[in-house]
């Protein structure tokens, strides 16, 4: 009897558990098999900042994941959400992003959103706000550039916690103080400090392929080239990532001087209620603004 090369099997069946419960090698396993970049440290960070969801099979294995990231009493951020190749298109991320819906309560929720996930966002009510530039490449020595009037650079050191978290609180709407305090164990900071305080400042951490610069908070372009050109320059040479929603002025024109030319991007969407200030030009209020995300899942 002529035996078949292929063979049809069903479906199997998907249980969700808790992302605290996972595997960080399988979680990492699951992230490379959709090309991100992240190493198990990366996923280890997020998970310690975060709650959330695992699909996996009979017999344990991880083939999908959600997070929530609870930086208010009424905000959250979502992220981390994949579903492994091989199960894309059958519905399991409109299964867990229903239960990830339904975990943040009546929380106001922001997210950055892929291209393949764009619509499944939509269909929940998501609405697209601003475009996320991930710029990066192997970064060149940054031009020259003469230091604000008045100002002066210093590294932060772990006592600078509560201004930093303050500072970001300003641009990003909510208190991420916990992230500070991990990220500051991981991270070289860079602030500038004017009239006694810092008026800006900038984190660079290891991540997936290099280093990304992240967040960088200002309240004028040349405050955050001043924050961020000391990163380029240590890493000179090297893989630098930096993802922004500035589309337009000297910041991102710095960046591909340095480099870091757009290589994709993602879009940020908000259920419940908006997300963002800024319109991607040199902000003229004088208030402080996210020009670097800590990372797409963060925001
Ligand atoms: C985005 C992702 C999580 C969707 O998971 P999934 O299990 O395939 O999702 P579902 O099967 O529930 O499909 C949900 C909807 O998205 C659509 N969709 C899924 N993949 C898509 C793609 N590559 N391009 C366009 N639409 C897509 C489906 O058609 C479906 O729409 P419908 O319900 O109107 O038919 C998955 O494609 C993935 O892991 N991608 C890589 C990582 C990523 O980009 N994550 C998103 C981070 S914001």
């Amino acid at each position: 009897m002529a035996r078949s090369d292929s063979i049809q099997l069903d479906s199997f069946e998907l249980s969700m558990g808790e992302i605290k419960d996972a595997d960080l090698d399988a979680l990492h396993a699951l992230s490379l098999s959709v090309g991100w970049p992240h190493r198990a440290e990366d996923w280890q960070i997020v998970r310690e900042l975060g709650r959330g969801i695992v699909a996996h099979d009979a017999i344990g294995r991880v083939l999908g994941s959600a997070m929530l990231f609870d930086f208010a009493p009424d905000f959250s951020i979502f992220g981390m959400v994949i579903t492994s190749p091989r199960l894309q298109m059958l519905g399991t991320g409109r299964w867990m992003m229903e239960h990830i819906i339904a975990q943040s309560g009546s929380r106001a929720l922001g997210l950055n959103a892929t291209r393949s996930a764009k619509r499944l966002y939509e269909s929940f009510g998501f609405r697209a706000e601003k475009i996320v530039y991930q710029c990066n490449g192997e970064a060149v020595q940054p031009p020259a550039v003469p230091l604000p009037s008045g100002a002066s650079l210093r590294l932060i050191e772990e006592t600078d916690l509560t201004e930093i978290a303050t500072l970001d609180l300003a641009a990003y709407g909510a208190d991420r103080r916990p992230v500070f305090a991990r990220l500051l164990t991981v991270s070289k900071g860079v602030a500038l400090i004017r009239d006694g305080k810092i008026a800006a400042f900038s984190l660079c951490r290891r991540f997936g392929r290099g280093h990304v610069i992240g967040p960088v908070v200002a309240s004028r372009d040349e405050d955050a080239i001043a924050v961020t050109r000391p990163h380029v320059a240590d890493h000179a040479g090297s893989f630098l990532r930096l993802d922004t929603r500035q589309q337009n002025g000297a910041f991102p024109q710095f960046l591909m001087q340095s480099g870091l030319p757009i290589y994709d991007t993602v879009t940020s969407m908000s259920l419940r209620r908006n997300w963002l200030r800024g319109d991607g030009n040199p902000p003229t209020d004088g208030l402080p603004l996210t020009y670097g995300l800590v990372s797409q899942a963060l925001g």
